[in-house]
C-alpha cells in the first residue's frame, strides 16, 4: 500500500533522473561530429562538417597547455581547450584545462552550469573546496598536493586557491562538457552590465549600499573560459 507521501517521493526522484539526462551534454549518435563554426543553422551545439572531410586536426590543437601563464589580478590564469579550440569535441561531453596559479593566487569562487571537474595537482599545494546547495550550503575542503584528484560536482560553487608565498601551482582539470561555461559568482554579481540595483544587493548581503557601491567600482576582470 504506497502512501501518498511515497508516491511524491518517487515523483520527485523521477524528475530528478530526467533532469540529470536533460542537463548533460547530448550523447553522439555517430563516431564523432566534427563542428562546422561556418554553417548558418542553430542547434543544440554546432553542426557536424561532413565526415569525409574530417581529419586528425580536427581533434588536435598543437602545444595547446605547454607553458605557464601570465597571472591575472586574483593570481590565476585558466587556458581552457573546449569545442571553441578543438572542433572534434563538438557532442563528445568533454574539455580540458590547464590553470596557472601564481604564489597565493586562487581561481575564485565560481561554478560551471554545464560540467562537473575532476582536477589533478602538476606542481605545488592547492587549498579547494566546494559548496553545496540550499539548505545546508555545506562546504567541503581539502589542501592538495602534487598528484592529488578531487572532484567538482556540476553547478556547485568552488575555487582552488595556492597557500605557498613563494612557489607557483599548476593543475590540469578535466570538465564534463564540449562546452563547460563558467560564472565568477563576485564578477557575476558585483561586475554586471549594467549593475544590479544596489538596493537589491544591499539587501540581499545585509549591508549598507556604499559598501555595495565600492565593490561595483571595482574592475573585475575575468579568467578565458
Ligand atoms: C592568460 O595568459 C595569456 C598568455 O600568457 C595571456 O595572454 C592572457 O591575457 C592571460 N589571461 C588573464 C586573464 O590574465
Amino acid at each position: 500500500m504506497a502512501s501518498s507521501s511515497s508516491m511524491l517521493l518517487l515523483a520527485a526522484l523521477l524528475a530528478s533522473i530526467s533532469w540529470q539526462a536533460i542537463a548533460s551534454d547530448p550523447s553522439p549518435l555517430q563516431d564523432f561530429c566534427v563542428a562546422d563554426m561556418h554553417s548558418p543553422v542553430r542547434v543544440n551545439g554546432f553542426v557536424c562538417k561532413n565526415p569525409m572531410e574530417v581529419n586528425a586536426d580536427d581533434f588536435f590543437k598543437a602545444a595547446a597547455l605547454d607553458k605557464p601563464r601570465v597571472t591575472n589580478k586574483v593570481g590565476s590564469n585558466v587556458t581552457l581547450i573546449n569545442v571553441m579550440q578543438i572542433a572534434g569535441l563538438n557532442t563528445l561531453g568533454i574539455s580540458i584545462a590547464r590553470i596557472d596559479y601564481a604564489p597565493l593566487g586562487q581561481n575564485p569562487p565560481h561554478t560551471h552550469p554545464r560540467a562537473t571537474e575532476i582536477l589533478t595537482v602538476l606542481e605545488g599545494t592547492l587549498y579547494v573546496g566546494f559548496v553545496t546547495s540550499n539548505q545546508e550550503n555545506k562546504f567541503l575542503s581539502k589542501v592538495l598536493n602534487k598528484g592529488d584528484v578531487f572532484v567538482f560536482p556540476v553547478g556547485l560553487i568552488h575555487f582552488q586557491f595556492n597557500p605557498n608565498p613563494y612557489k607557483p601551482a599548476v593543475a590540469i582539470a578535466a570538465l564534463s562538457s564540449q562546452n563547460p561555461g563558467a560564472i565568477t559568482i563576485a564578477n557575476a554579481v558585483f561586475g554586471s552590465k549594467p549593475a544590479i540595483s544596489d538596493d537589491v544587493l544591499a539587501k540581499a548581503f545585509h549591508v549598507e549600499k556604499n559598501t555595495i557601491d565600492y565593490l561595483q567600482a571595482q574592475f573585475w576582470e575575468n579568467n578565458q573560459y
